[in-house]
């Protein structure tokens, strides 16, 4: 049965247990619900769902960011980086949702302290961890990347962590897997996108459509790209606690595959611009140093492009909602952005002009 985020979150706020009867029937009644983070990012679609759904949810972090999001919940605050997770003590939850655990020492800390009083712990992870993401299907049996005892113990801080992101976050999986056992769920996303994400990577094409003319894409607009909308992510996230899932999961899109070519002309037909596009060469991209997936967003390299298999996370209740709909939203959310936002990600204007005189007149 087919049922659409919206009819799943009403009927299950407005009768939960007529649910049961829907493809999308949650296992348990909504509890207690702890979120590590949550107030960024992905963290606030976690949040706004498990809400909907019922659950009592609590915040841990430093009450840095956006401290003032969620009024109304209960937010204990601590740091992970010092190691103070004192206000976690003595309490009980159904389910952690952990967004923030990037250094497996922090992870082994929280997954110690709670392991007796959470039922659940779901981790964050991300398809980074795999070793080899070229293949034709990046599974979730895949090999990850692994540090030495010396680089555990020397990542004290999410900071030192982060310089060695996909390894750190395999072994973090390793240590949820290790200590919950059946009760670990490893949730493997890749680029996550829509709006309040502050990267651009995504967001750089909306608007570059947007903004009409002649777009410089890549040579070869069949290549696939996988991206997941974090309110989609948000919802799977909470579905697989609420139906107490273990394993690990990829998480991204799609149901089939989507070409950077279904992408562009999906921004033009949503944004209804007169937008052109104009491909350029790798060679030509390498010769000028464009910097893959950062300068010229979703663009790898051949031989750098895989396929991350969704299957497992499809069958388990992820779900898509149409990328028009992540268009659209990503545009409205940018533009409640100061004016002089500076995209963290793409080609400036300047830069793409350059490129695109010197493309049209290397065989003049
Ligand atoms: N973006 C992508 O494309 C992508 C792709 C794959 C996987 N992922 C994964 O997805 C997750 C996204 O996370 P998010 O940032 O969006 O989550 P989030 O839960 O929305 O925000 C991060 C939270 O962590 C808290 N935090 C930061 N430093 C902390 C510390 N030292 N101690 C305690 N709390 C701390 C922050 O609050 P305070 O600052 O107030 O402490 C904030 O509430 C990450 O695990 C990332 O690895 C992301």
């Amino acid at each position: 049965m087919n049922t659409s985020r919206r009819d799943f979150l009403g009927s299950v706020a407005a009768v939960p247990f007529a649910a049961a009867l829907s493809g999308l029937a949650p296992r348990t009644r909504p509890g207690r619900l702890l979120v590590l983070g949550g107030t960024r990012f992905l963290g606030p679609p976690i949040v706004r769902t498990a809400e909907a759904l019922g659950y009592e949810v609590t915040l841990f972090n430093r009450g840095k960011s956006n401290p003032a999001r969620f009024p109304k919940l209960e937010q204990l605050e601590g740091d992970r980086d010092t190691g103070n997770l004192e206000s976690l003590r003595g309490r009980k939850w159904d389910a952690v949702i952990d967004t923030s655990g990037y250094a497996p020492k922090h992870v082994e800390q929280s997954c110690n302290l709670l392991k007796d009083s959470v039922g659940r712990y779901l981790f964050v992870s991300t398809v980074s961890v795999y070793t080899d993401q070229s293949a034709a299907s990046v599974d979730e049996s895949t090999p990850t990347g692994i540090i030495t005892p010396e680089e555990f113990e020397a990542a004290t801080t999410i900071k030192a962590a982060v310089a060695n992101y996909g390894p750190m976050k395999a072994e973090c999986d390793r240590i949820v897997e290790r200590i919950f056992g059946a009760r670990a769920t490893v949730v493997r996303p890749g680029l996550i996108v829509g709006p309040d994400d502050s990267s651009d990577r995504f967001t750089y094409w909306p608007l570059r459509i947007l903004r009409g003319g002649v777009a410089l894409v890549p040579e070869d607009l069949q290549a696939e790209v996988q991206f997941v909308d974090v309110r989609d992510l948000g919802d799977f996230c909470v579905k697989l606690v609420q139906d107490q899932v273990g394993g690990i999961f990829n998480a991204v899109g799609f149901r089939g595959r989507v070409s950077f070519a279904d992408l562009l002309s999906t921004c033009k037909l949503t944004l209804n611009t007169e937008a052109t596009w104009e491909s350029v060469s790798e060679a030509f991209l390498r010769e000028h140093k464009v910097r893959p997936y950062t300068e010229l967003p979703l663009w790898l390299p051949k031989g750098q492009r895989g396929h991350f298999a969704v299957e497992k996370a499809i069958a388990a209740g992820l779900s898509f909602r149409s990328v028009a709909e992540t268009i659209v939203d990503t545009v409205a959310w940018h533009k409640t952005r100061p004016a002089d936002t500076k995209l963290r990600a793409g080609l400036t204007p300047e830069r793409e002009a350059e490129l695109q005189k010197a493309w049209r007149s290397r065989s003049k």
